[in-house]
């Protein structure tokens, strides 16, 4: 259990690109990395606008000196100082991830990066390859991976409570962009817009997050070749999908389908995954994070529920309040950053990470399956090698 014990000696010195005042995602990024005392928050480029990021950066109780104008000045500005940052996050649009990325681990920073980590497979290896070659850790934030049912389901399938694996069906589906005039928000409009989004809409922003889930509870399942075929329901999001469809085909024959889509009318999230063996199925929906439904055919439906002690051991590490008491998205985050500030504290010790965390392998993979789903869509909606 998380319970204020302390596993590193001091908080992490860390900054953070994007993540504004007005940004969707920037406060849960401060919320988790802040929750444990792992990072403190010193210095930050948050916002394209320098005025208005300098504001905000104040109003966090930031050094106004150490409020940057972008990240350039940030970067180089914090490696002069005895006292400057060792990790950032990116929290900005698509397009900015790579170059951003890259900058910092040239600066000898450990990263956190928003998914999806770039646009091509080529530079994700580039950033691995930078990554390995400096041993700065880069972080991904699928931050769903941190709700601790997702370790139990990977434990029961490592125990074979399921029997073979035959099929794991996969969505993120929600209906908040079904109408074009739904997206008329700043944030919204970036996603559909290739030069700042990449070659994909809904597979890159919402699909990536249930497959890495599959990755964590399957970690032995390898896709061997996929199919793809995405839409634009609303026409003006052309090139870009709002709805896509993948089936893929793993080593040794097990099936595999992932729905993506922002236009699945009156959804919330919808999203889930299901992992359906010979004698059994796992179920979790993100909904309700902290059941997972364990059903053997021919016998009433389970619902296991966090927290509780017949879990496993690794389903109980990461818990912060006990049962009953529903835990959400901002503990999962938190779950994840206190991963990511072990594995950096870890690598500054030249030592391997003690726990698993969505790692710049994991970045990868997202960037790859986005680019074979892109590939296969737009010849036609053919398999593809993975
Ligand atoms: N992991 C998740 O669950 C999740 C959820 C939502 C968004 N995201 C990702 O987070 C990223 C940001 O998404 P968002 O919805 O918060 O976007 P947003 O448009 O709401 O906010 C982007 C923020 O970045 C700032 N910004 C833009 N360019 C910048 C630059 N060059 N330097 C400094 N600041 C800059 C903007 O001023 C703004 O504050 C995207 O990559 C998105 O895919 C991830």
């Amino acid at each position: 259990m998380i319970n204020g014990s302390k596993r590193i000696a001091r908080p992490l010195r860390w900054a953070m690109v994007g993540g504004g005042q007005n940004s969707q995602i920037g406060y849960i990024h401060r919320s988790a990395a802040l929750r444990d005392q792992s990072f403190a928050l010193v210095a930050g480029a948050f916002d394209i606008d320098p005025q208005r990021g300098r504001d905000f950066g104040v109003q966090l109780g930031v050094d106004p000196e150490r409020c940057y104008p972008d990240y350039r000045r940030l970067f180089e500005a914090e490696a002069h100082r005895p006292d400057g940052i060792e990790a950032v996050s990116v929290a900005t649009p698509n397009g900015t991830h790579f170059e951003i990325t890259r900058a910092a681990l040239l600066a000898g920073l450990h990263v956190v990066c928003e998914k999806p980590l770039c646009f091509t497979v080529a530079e994700a290896e580039a950033l691995r390859e930078l990554a390995t070659r400096h041993q700065r850790v880069v972080g991904v934030t699928y931050g769903y991976a941190g709700h601790p049912l997702i370790e139990q389901a990977r434990e029961m399938i490592a125990q074979g409570d399921l029997g073979e694996i035959r099929m794991v069906h996969m969505q993120f589906a929600h209906g908040f962009h079904s109408q074009a005039a739904d997206s008329q928000s700043a944030s919204a409009q970036w996603r559909v817009d290739p030069k700042v989004a990449g070659p994909s809409y809904v597979l890159g922003d919402v699909g990536t997050h249930p497959l890495y889930l599959s990755h964590v509870m399957l970690p032995d399942l390898k896709i061997e070749r996929l199919l793809c075929t995405r839409q634009s329901f609303v026409k003006s999001r052309a090139p870009l999908e709002d709805n896509a469809y993948t089936l893929m085909q793993y080593a040794g024959g097990a099936m595999g389908t992932v729905w993506s889509s922002a236009v699945n009318a009156g959804s919330m999230h919808g999203q889930l995954i299901r992992v359906i063996g010979s004698r059994a199925s796992l179920q979790w929906w993100d909904e309700r994070p902290n059941q997972l439904s364990f059903e053997v055919q021919g016998q009433p439906a389970q619902v296991l529920e966090r927290g509780m002690g017949y879990l496993h051991a690794n389903a109980l590490l990461d818990d912060r309040i006990g049962a009953g008491h529903p835990e959400g998205l901002f503990e999962a985050w938190s779950n994840l950053y206190y991963r990511f500030a072990l594995a950096m504290d870890a690598a500054n010790r030249g030592e391997p990470a003690p726990m698993r965390y969505p790692d710049i392998e994991a970045g990868v993979e997202g960037v790859r399956w986005v680019e074979r789903c892109v590939q296969s869509a737009d010849d036609g909606g053919v398999w593809v090698d993975y």
